[in-house]
């Protein structure tokens, strides 16, 4: 089975010590992860060897940095490069957050360059896709997606695309406490396994990794997750509250 994976993002929230206590409320509670079931924890930058370090050896658990620098070091005040991240032993990148794309203009071509610096160094990087309202309303959200995988993704030989995780984040469901329904969410889950089969093959694309995101919460979390295609979330809000996180690392497939 592919990995079933519930992705916390603190975004810019909570102090160094608000987010130890989260991080020691929800290991504490002791979730027995199964082989192929993953809890990836994408804090802000200064927090990561701290979440490194109370994360351990535990089970497949990771820590994720939020965003990376889509150049490879040099003159950059103020931005991290995978080569750091990489170099504090953070296995994991959220790339193109929809909050990324709308208030730093991240293209999908500076996208596909971090990207690549992810995957060079060892890095998984967790690629956000999804459309505003006005998409939806217009009924474009396919072509949407599909361009934003197309544009970031597509250059990649199969052997790399295998090491990606996407992330099916409906903007107008992002913290606004409007989620997709199951059905809008297993159609579009459906839909980009089926272009990635159409670039990769049935095979490559039955093993990629697709999380839903936008007012994931523990009361819908194991509802969503049980859709076919959906192979876990990516959590903002919620994965604020240790017993809401619990919650939706329990609503996981097995
Ligand atoms: P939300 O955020 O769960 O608060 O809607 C999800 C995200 O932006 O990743």
């Amino acid at each position: 089975m592919r990995k079933q994976i519930a992705a916390a993002n603190w975004k810019m929230n909570l102090s160094f010590q608000e987010g130890e206590k989260l991080l020691d409320g929800i290991l504490g509670a002791n979730i027995r992860l199964a082989p192929d079931q993953l809890t990836i924890f994408a804090v802000p930058f200064p927090y990561l060897l701290m979440a490194r370090s109370e994360v351990g050896e535990e089970k497949n658990y990771y820590v994720a940095a939020q965003n990376c620098y889509h150049k490879k070091s040099g003159a950059f005040t103020g931005e991290v490069s995978v080569e750091i991240l990489h170099s504090i032993g953070v296995t994991y990148c959220i790339v193109g957050h929809s909050e990324r794309r709308q208030y730093f203009d991240e293209s999908n071509q500076v996208l596909a360059e971090k990207v690549n610096l992810c995957l060079d160094n060892f890095i998984t990087p967790i690629f956000c896709c999804g459309e505003a309202l006005s998409i939806r309303e217009a009924d474009k959200q396919n072509d949407f997606v599909a361009t934003q995988l197309q544009e970031s993704l597509f250059h990649l030989p199969a052997e790399k695309i295998t090491r990606v995780i996407i992330a099916y984040e409906p903007i107008w469901a992002i913290g606004t406490g409007k989620t997709a329904s199951t059905a809008q969410a297993q159609e579009m889950h459906a839909y980009l396994r089926s272009i990635l089969a159409g670039q990769y093959g049935q095979k490559i694309a039955d093993g990629i990794s697709i999380l839903y995101g936008g007012s994931v919460k523990a009361s819908n979390a194991k509802e969503l997750f049980g859709c076919p295609d959906v192979d876990g979330g990516l959590v903002g809000g919620a994965s604020l509250v240790a017993t809401e996180f619990i919650e939706i690392i329990k609503g996981l497939k097995k």
